[in-house]
């Protein structure tokens, strides 16, 4: 058989390579460069329709792969631009950009420990370095997957695994009583998400109201749980937030805890927004109690600056991180093929192939050191607490309430508007048509509020006046 032609060998050419990543590392700091510096758009806005209907038509082949890269670039929504002030999402530590590549270039699946050698000690180590942050002892064990919806679904499935008191894989989900959990009302939607995927219907989720701060005490879910008696429900589990999505509220969880020993229910907490705070000594007594939980979810593509997607499930027990996806009930029969192979990731995780996700945080908290990702979780709390006191003293805006964290909602309230739910839809939807700035909007029970996640540590405390000035200046 001949060799390859010449057509596989270019597209694998390490010289073009080399020149088209020399010319794109040129292509992504200046994109850099520019974004820091205020320069060009947040939200390079364009209807749907006529975005679809332009890159529909690009042609399939011929195309100079990095003028394709510039433009994608330059027609991306800039999260690097300290004007972007939205969601939960991180302009990402541009060393984790770099190690990105190799891990692109390398694609170790992970599965098995030899289509990882370097990613699962890694992988491994960076659970370990997480678990330590936690306050979890040395049992402790987890894994990484692809995002806080995905981690908290794998989570879930080892609580029902431990809790029901019934084989679930063999069983199915009506193999027992029908079982439940308590959460907020406020709980992230992948939760109820997961109970529907697991097939616990409706009445699976059983919500409790979050208080003033928008947090769920323990008293919210002692009744909770009284009401919940008696409903032919068997309640197995409690799910905190540590950073709820809308507020970015921490639960309390130490309370929660006690109440969960106490009544001997599995604590989940949902850190996937704040579990970064366990890093800045100045905030993390939020998190007091979380140590106590069986498992918690941390995305690091949010306060740890990854780029997405890189979810820890961490679990206090690490025998509870080979049920989710156990085939026999752990309690019923230790699966000791998986614990004993415990080189082989693909055991703790839905993914079968998966990205080696651990190589970016790894190698950023080398490069850098804890004390940086610090110094940003404080640097983020303190430019909310900014734009918080900006709200506060301005007669047209309101605040919602005090961000715990990074998390700021807000709303206009000029004189003689009737309808301030209308009002601000209708502002924020010019603001990202316009698109110099990038704000959200969210539900605080039934009033719409603003909301910016203050995730770009280099914005400076005047971004925020420029951003009043500019909703008022959009305004009608
Ligand atoms: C509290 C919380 N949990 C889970 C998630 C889901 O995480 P992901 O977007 O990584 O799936 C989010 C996302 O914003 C969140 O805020």
């Amino acid at each position: 058989m001949s060799s390859a032609p010449r057509s596989i060998r270019d597209a694998y050419d390490p010289e073009q390579f080399r020149r088209q990543g020399h010319a794109l590392i040129d292509t992504l700091a200046d994109h850099l460069a520019k974004a820091h510096d205020r320069q060009g758009p947040v939200v390079p806005w364009q209807a749907p329709e006529a975005a679809r209907a332009e890159w529909g038509k690009a042609p399939l082949a011929g195309a100079d792969l990095n003028a394709d890269l510039a433009s994608i670039l330059a027609r991306s929504t800039a999260l690097a631009h300290p004007h972007c002030m939205a969601h939960q999402v991180p302009p990402p530590l541009p060393g984790a950009v770099l190690a990105e590549a190799v891990v692109a270039l390398s694609n170790n699946g992970m599965a098995v420990y030899e289509m990882g050698p370097a990613a699962v000690p890694i992988e491994l180590a960076v659970v370990r370095f997480l678990c330590g942050k936690l306050g979890f002892g040395d049992t402790a064990g987890g894994v990484l997957t692809s995002g806080g919806s995905l981690g908290n679904l794998t989570a879930l499935l080892a609580m029902r695994q431990a809790h029901a008191g019934f084989d679930t894989w063999k069983a199915g989900a009506h193999g027992g009583p029908p079982l439940a959990v308590i959460t907020s009302d406020e709980a992230h939607y992948s939760v109820a998400r997961t109970l529907a995927i697991m097939g616990w219907g409706e009445g699976g989720v059983i919500t409790a109201p979050v208080d003033a701060h928008h947090r769920m005490t323990a008293a919210a879910v002692r009744a909770a749980l009284h009401s919940a008696r008696g409903s032919g429900r068997r309640v197995i589990g409690i799910i905190a937030a540590a950073g709820s999505t809308a507020t970015g509220s921490f639960d309390p969880l130490d309370e929660l805890a006690e109440l969960a020993a106490h009544e001997q229910l599995w604590l989940h907490v949902d850190a996937a927004h704040g579990g970064g705070v366990a890093l800045s000594p100045t905030h993390r007594a939020k998190l007091a109690g979380i140590e106590r939980a069986d498992s918690v979810v941390w995305d690091a593509h949010k306060l740890l600056m990854m780029p997405a997607l890189v979810t820890a499930v961490l679990f206090k027990q690490e025998s509870h991180a080979y049920e989710a996806f156990a085939q026999r009930a752990s309690y019923l029969f230790a699966d000791e093929r998986a614990e004993s192979h415990w080189w082989d990731l693909g055991t703790r995780t839905l993914e079968c192939t998966k990205r080696a996700m651990a190589v970016e945080l790894w190698t950023q908290l080398r490069a850098h050191g804890e004390q940086l990702f610090a110094e940003i979780v404080d640097r983020q709390a303190a430019l909310a607490r900014a734009f918080a006191d900006k709200l506060d003293a301005a007669p047209d805006f309101e605040l919602a309430l005090d961000p715990e964290l990074n998390i700021v909602c807000y709303r206009h309230t000029p004189a003689g508007v009737a309808n301030l739910d209308a009002h601000n839809r209708a502002l924020r939807q010019r603001v990202v048509e316009d698109g110099r700035f990038y704000i959200v909007g969210t539900m605080l029970g039934e009033t719409y509020y603003l909301r910016s996640t203050i995730m770009n540590p280099l914005i400076e405390p005047s971004d925020f006046d420029h951003l009043l000035d500019h909703l008022r200046a959009l305004c009608p």
